[in-house]
């Protein structure tokens, strides 16, 4: 099966009315949308979606930002797309991420506009938080026959 990751465009990107723009730049570079939808997280979804980072000392903040409002969470296809996509992103933190990546040209701080999975088994995990296998589609794109 091809690579699957999980991207969430946070609450600030809704906020600042950039969700079509970050989708965007994943769909022109050539990744496949799978998967869409429009929610706000609860606070135990936040608190499986940061998981591995529990105990840390951002956790309750970072738990608290991705559920403070709407996100658009989507699931991406492609081959490498967990490195492609996780490189589009850029560095955690807009002040030190390059300028060109998505953090870079749109985030300043801990408000980091994206999240991206960041292994194959962080996708695996949490895709299966955000959709059930039948609301993630399966099609082909009329380029796939040569990548
Ligand atoms: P992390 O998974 O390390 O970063 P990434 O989003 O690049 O995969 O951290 C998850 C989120 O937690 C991150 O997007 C912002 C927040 N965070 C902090 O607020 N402070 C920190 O020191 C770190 C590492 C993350
Ligand atoms: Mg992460």
């Amino acid at each position: 099966m091809a690579e699957r990751t999980l991207i969430i465009v946070k609450p600030d990107g809704l906020q600042r009315r950039l969700a079509g723009e970050i989708i965007s730049r994943f769909e022109k570079k050539g990744l496949k949308l799978v998967a869409a939808k429009l929610m706000r997280l609860s606070l135990s979804l936040a608190q499986k979606h940061y998981e591995i980072h529990r105990g840390k000392d951002f956790f309750d903040r970072a738990v608290d930002y991705i559920s403070s409002g709407p996100v658009l969470a989507v699931v991406l296809e492609g081959p490498k797309v967990i490195e492609i996509t996780r490189k589009m992103m850029g560095a955690t933190f807009g002040f030190n991420a390059d300028a060109g990546t998505i953090r870079g040209d749109y985030s300043m701080a801990y408000l980091n506009i994206v999240h991206g999975s960041d292994s194959v088994e962080s996708a695996q995990r949490e895709i299966p938080l955000y959709f059930t296998p039948d609301e993630i589609l399966d099609y082909q794109m009329p380029d796939e026959k040569w990548m």
